[in-house]
């Protein structure tokens, strides 16, 4: 087929590092059909499933259950992440070998009520991960602080908005991302901050990678357009996410971050629940998170007309910078020419309206209900074939590859050999 780009440009393919596709286990809030239809609409050509799933993706057995339903259903590539929890340290090698794209660990509680591990358990997890070279996306938040705060106002009554606010305050992110980035720098583990959504954390973040610490960071485009004062507004629970959406006055230095490259990369942290779960007075038993990946390049490319950031740096934050952190560069994160290739046309003067009901996911919540974005995707390719087109699904099912990532051994740091120098050649120390 001929087609006239007349007037277009092609992105090289937007890889989302943070999806939650829900599969298996919660075909009430989405699956890899309807994710993966909305990543392909949306100009995203490869996503990275978390393993919040039901089972959790803590085991080889787990991991090829999810990896199968993915084939079958997905249009788009996918990496799945292996969890690292500590009750599955011993995993972490299998789950490596079986392909898994990286590990996720939380160290705040969210959906999924996964128990985060003790501090011990991180600093095992990071020593073995530092060997296989594979990266750990971390949740950032201080569960302690976090359980403490909420017991407390949960017990005084306070079940409105502002009481999930004042709990996850900017101090159980900014003391998460300090103690896993102490134990990186230890170990030489590689790590990932997802959903970065304080600017609180912008000077620790400078510190650890000018110290050496193989870091990366996204954040999220809800952060930079959305804000607290927002969820104070009749029907504004629905932007109930972890971590907090922040103060307005939180924005401008994300996005001056993200523009100079103290932040990474952008993703979505896609998080889809049934409607009903995402509305009602009592905040505490809200669903946490709203859909994403669909809006994601639309959000992007209506910054690039807002003139905050350059076309370039959007490949950058949306592709490049997540290919190469994650061990896909070459084959994902350029444009190729080939008939292999993954990109996406895109119109930057196209005018679109955001709105839940136009969505693929099956949460039809928006965050971005009525707002006017320009510049989004008209087609997607994924290894050369068309998969979606003006907004409309085109592709046949489970088109869609994992990814496996190619990453070197990171140079050795070893600050701490004790454990080591305890144990027998070979001997776990779990
Ligand atoms: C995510 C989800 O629903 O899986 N929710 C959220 O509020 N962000 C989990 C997560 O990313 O922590
Ligand atoms: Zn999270
Ligand atoms: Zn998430």
């Amino acid at each position: 087929e001929r087609v006239s780009l007349a007037g277009l440009h092609v992105l090289p393919g937007a890889i989302d590092v943070h999806v939650h596709f829900r599969e298996p286990g919660m075909p009430q809030k989405e699956d890899w059909g309807t994710g993966s239809d909305a990543a392909a609409v949306g100009g995203v050509t490869t996503v990275f499933d978390m393993p919040n799933t039901v089972p959790p993706t803590d085991t080889v057995a787990h991991f090829e259950l999810k990896k199968a339903a993915a084939e079958a259903k997905s249009i788009v590539d996918f990496g799945l992440y292996g969890l690292l929890g500590e009750h599955n340290l011993d995993h972490l090698e299998p789950l490596a070998e079986a392909g898994a794209i990286g590990f996720k660990l939380f160290l705040g509680n969210t959906t999924g009520d996964l128990p985060c591990p003790s501090d011990g358990a991180v600093l095992e997890g990071f020593e073995i991960l530092a060997g296989l070279g594979l990266r750990c996306s971390i949740h950032a938040e201080n569960s302690p602080i976090l359980f403490w705060r909420q017991n407390r106002l949960k017990a005084a009554g306070r079940n409105d908005v502002l009481a999930h606010l004042a709990a996850r305050t900017d101090v159980v992110a900014v003391e998460a991302l300090n103690r896993a980035c102490t134990l990186a720098d230890w170990t030489g583990a590689r790590i990932h901050i997802v959903h970065e959504s304080s600017a609180r954390s912008l000077p620790f973040i400078r510190f650890w990678k000018e110290r050496g610490v193989d870091l990366t960071v996204e954040t999220l485009p809800q952060y930079l357009y959305l804000s607290a004062e927002m969820m104070l507004a009749p029907g504004g629970e629905v932007l109930r996410m972890n971590p907090p959406i922040r103060e307005a006055a939180q924005q401008e230095p994300l996005w001056a971050a993200l523009a100079d490259g103290t932040i990474d990369m952008i993703a979505t942290d896609h998080a889809p629940h049934a409607v009903e779960e995402k509305y009602g007075d009592n905040v505490w038993n809200l669903a946490c998170g709203f859909p994403g990946v669909e809006t994601l390049v639309p959000l992007m490319l209506n910054a690039v007309a807002n003139g905050r950031l350059s076309l370039e740096r959007v490949a950058a934050i949306t592709s490049a910078a997540p290919a190469r952190a994650f061990g896909l560069y070459g084959r994902k994160g350029v444009i190729r020419v080939g008939a292999d290739a993954d990109f996406a046309v895109v119109d930057l003067t196209k005018r679109q309206r955001l709105t839940a009901a136009a969505l693929h996911s099956r949460g039809k919540v928006s965050a971005y209900e009525g707002m006017e974005v320009r510049g989004g995707p008209v087609r997607t390719y994924v290894r050369g074939r068309l998969v979606a087109k003006d907004g409309e699904v085109v592709a046949e099912r489970g088109w869609g590859a994992m990814v496996r990532p190619q990453m070197a051994a990171p140079a050795p740091r070893n600050l701490a050999t004790t454990m080591k120098a305890i144990l027998e050649p070979g001997q776990k120390p779990w």
